[in-house]
This record gives C-alpha cells, sequence and structure tokens, in this order.
C-alpha cells in the first residue's frame, strides 16, 4: 500500500504546511495511508485532530515519518541529513518546492520540483507559483488599504463625498491580476499596466482601466513570459510611467522576469514626488524589488510615503494558501499515481519538467 507523509516545515517564518486534512482524506480514500508530523498545521489552522479525524496517522518526528513513507510532501526544502536515512532505501519520492538549481541533494531519492510545473493549460491546477501569487496579489490589496490612511471606495456620506483611492498596479501577471480584482471590489479606482499587450484585455476583465503607454516595448517569449527590457527601454519606461506613479495614492508592483533580477520601476525620484501618505507595495522584494527605496521583509517610511515589501505575504492567508498549496500537490499526485503505484512517464511534459533526476548534478 502506497504511504505518503507530510512534514512540519523547518523554515520557521513560512506559516504554510504541504498537505492539509482535506487532501489526505481524499488520499486516504483512494487507499493511500498518509502520515504527518505532529504540529505541521497548526500555524495553518489546522490541529492533529483534524488530520486525526480523516484517518491520518500521527507521528512525532520527521525520521519517523520520513521512514514510513515513500512519498514525502514539503513546501520548501528540507533541512534534514539525507545520507542518515537507512543506506538500504532506494525509492524514496521527495516533492516540493525545492529551488535546488539542477542540483539534487541525494542521488538514491526521487525529487520533484514543483516550481517547475511548466504553464500550460493541463498543468494549471497543479501550478504552485500560481495559487500563491494570486493570494500575494490579494493580500498586497488589503495591505495597501490598511497603509493608506484613506478609504478605497468613492463615499456618499452626511460628511461629504469622499473620492476613491487612486492605485496603479504595475505587472498584471497572477498576482497582478488579483491585485486589480481586490483593490476593485475594495471600490478602488483601479489602473494596471503590464509590458505584456495580452494583459490589456485581462486588466479591464477583472475591473481595472489599462494603462497604454506610446512606445515600443519588447513583449513576451514564445513562453508567454515578460522579457527582460533593454537598459533604455526601461529607461522610457520608467519615465513614461512617472506622473502617474506619482499621481496614485497606491502602487502596486509585481513585475518580475523569471530567473532574472526584477527591473527597476520605482525610483528614488519617483518616490520623492509621490505625496506624502501614499503607499508602495513592492511584491518583487525577493528578487531585488521593482522599488528602489526599501528591503525585503522591511515597512520604510521615506519623507512619508509606506514602501512595504512584504516577505512570507501568504503567512496572512496561511489556511488558505496551505488549503490551495495542498490541492496543487493532489493534482500533481494524481498524475504520477496509477492505481497505487508511482508512475513516472519520462515522456509527460510534467513530469519531465519537474524530475529534477532527469538532468541533475549531485551536491
Ligand atoms: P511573473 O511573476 O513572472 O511576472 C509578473 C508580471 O510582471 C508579468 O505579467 C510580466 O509581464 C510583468 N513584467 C515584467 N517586466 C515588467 C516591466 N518592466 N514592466 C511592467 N510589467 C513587467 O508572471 P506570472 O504571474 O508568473 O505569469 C507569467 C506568464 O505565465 C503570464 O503570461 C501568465 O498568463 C502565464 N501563466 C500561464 C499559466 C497556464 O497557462 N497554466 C498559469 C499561470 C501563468
Amino acid at each position: 500500500m502506497l504511504s505518503i507523509g507530510c512534514l512540519r516545515e523547518n523554515n520557521d517564518d513560512d506559516f504554510r504546511v504541504s498537505l492539509s486534512p482535506e487532501t489526505s482524506k481524499k488520499l486516504i480514500k483512494k487507499n493511500i495511508k498518509v502520515f504527518v508530523q505532529e504540529n505541521c498545521g497548526l500555524k495553518s489552522g489546522f490541529n492533529n485532530k483534524d488530520y486525526e479525524n480523516v484517518g491520518v496517522k500521527i507521528l512525532k518526528s520527521s525520521e519517523s515519518v520520513i521512514e514510513n513513507s515513500d512519498i514525502i510532501i514539503s513546501v520548501n526544502p528540507l533541512d534534514i541529513e539525507y545520507e542518515k536515512i537507512s543506506k538500504n532505501t532506494k525509492s524514496k519520492i521527495f516533492i516540493g518546492n525545492f529551488n535546488f538549481n539542477n542540483s539534487i541533494p541525494d542521488s538514491r531519492f526521487t525529487f520533484l520540483a514543483l516550481e517547475r510545473i511548466p504553464r500550460i493549460a493541463r498543468a494549471q491546477s497543479m501550478d504552485i507559483l500560481s495559487s500563491q501569487a494570486s493570494i500575494a496579489g490579494y493580500q498586497s490589496s488589503l495591505l495597501a488599504a490598511n497603509h493608506l490612511k484613506k478609504y478605497f471606495p468613492m463615499l456618499i456620506t452626511a460628511a461629504g463625498t469622499i473620492s476613491p483611492a487612486k492605485i496603479l498596479v504595475i505587472g498584471a501577471g497572477v498576482a497582478g491580476l488579483q491585485a486589480i480584482a481586490t483593490c476593485n471590489r475594495l471600490g478602488a479606482r483601479v489602473t494596471g499596466f503590464d509590458i505584456r499587450e495580452s494583459t490589456k484585455e485581462q486588466v479591464e476583465s477583472v475591473g481595472g482601466k489599462f494603462l497604454e503607454l506610446n512606445y515600443e516595448y519588447d513583449d513576451s517569449d514564445k513562453q508567454g513570459y515578460a522579457k527582460e527590457q533593454s537598459l533604455d527601454k526601461q529607461e522610457k519606461q520608467n519615465e513614461m510611467l512617472s506622473k502617474y506613479i506619482q499621481s496614485s495614492d497606491c502602487v502596486i508592483t509585481t513585475a518580475s522576469i523569471p530567473g532574472k533580477k526584477a527591473p527597476l520601476i520605482i525610483t528614488k525620484k519617483n518616490v520623492e514626488n509621490m505625496n506624502f501618505g501614499s503607499v508602495i507595495i513592492d511584491l518583487a522584494g525577493e528578487s531585488g524589488g521593482n522599488c528602489e527605496i526599501g528591503d525585503y521583509g522591511e515597512v520604510t517610511n521615506f519623507s512619508g510615503v509606506i514602501i512595504d515589501k512584504p516577505k512570507n505575504i501568504t503567512n496572512l492567508v496561511s489556511e488558505h494558501s496551505s488549503l490551495v498549496f495542498s490541492r496543487n500537490v493532489e493534482a500533481y499526485l494524481n498524475l504520477i499515481i496509477d492505481e497505487n503505484k508511482i508512475n513516472l512517464d519520462p515522456n509527460d511534459e510534467i513530469i519531465k519538467s519537474t524530475n529534477l533526476n532527469l538532468e541533475a548534478k549531485i551536491e
């Protein structure tokens, strides 16, 4: 009988858990044994009883979860000494968000990296980058609303009319579109900008106005990702965006290029020219930030402008971030498990992209 284990995350700053009680229940129904490490879900709002009630067996140590499981799932890379796993063990599979850079820690085991799920229609239900980016976009809007000392919606009150907040969202990928949709639901006047022209329709479909800048920029590559802009194009963009940045109450930036440093979009000068009390939420902090001012994980007050570059933003809705991560895992498991047996078809595009062993160097 196939067994799956979930560990308590070793990264204390990340509140997520890789397997929810909901997914565990579905796996158990398929005749798969599920083990989780004690207290693994506490920071996501799942207690040990929630797991036990659906038939999960709780184990005290990470070692016992690993020992008992054929497949071990985690959100972050594991901080374990793989060589300490019994020498006779050959066939364990580790699944998670690894970012190992083409190297794997132990060649006896298979490492399946969920961050490499290809952006194709068939893989949408498994796409951890999208599910987590969507949460980041939602939460960035709430952070902006909390920092801003103004209402988001237009209000007609006994004390007179309040104008809606003006929000500019730069980068209209998964996070940016969710930010536009959320700010729009909160009643703000939202404008979105992206260098990929295909986003115009998407921005409008979630209630934003698309900002068209009249210059020639490099659109997307064959995979649909944005291309890194040449220096002169980026400078042109900054010059044209300046007046829109400076007249916004909040700017939410999500612009990034996979594998590259995030483009610099809000310069120090832009911040200096913004109104006192304006807010910038920079979601690209991890890859260097879109705003020249502020540090990743910090909130900075720069002459009255608040710049927030949140770290682990999914923690703020950790129950749902874990729930959707776990649903992504479940969809991926459905691909690799057939009648209680693991089938890693090397010809399947999704498996080929995620299986690090196919091209990895050993650490
Ligand atoms: P991302 O996180 O890599 O980048 C965020 C956004 O920043 C992108 O929309 C990008 O165009 C934009 N950007 C980059 N440089 C910029 C600049 N200088 N100025 C303004 N904006 C800039 O993107 P994400 O959200 O991961 O999506 C990337 C692509 O993948 C999109 O085309 C999206 O539609 C597609 N996708 C496809 C999926 C599927 O079919 N399964 C699932 C998810 C995304």
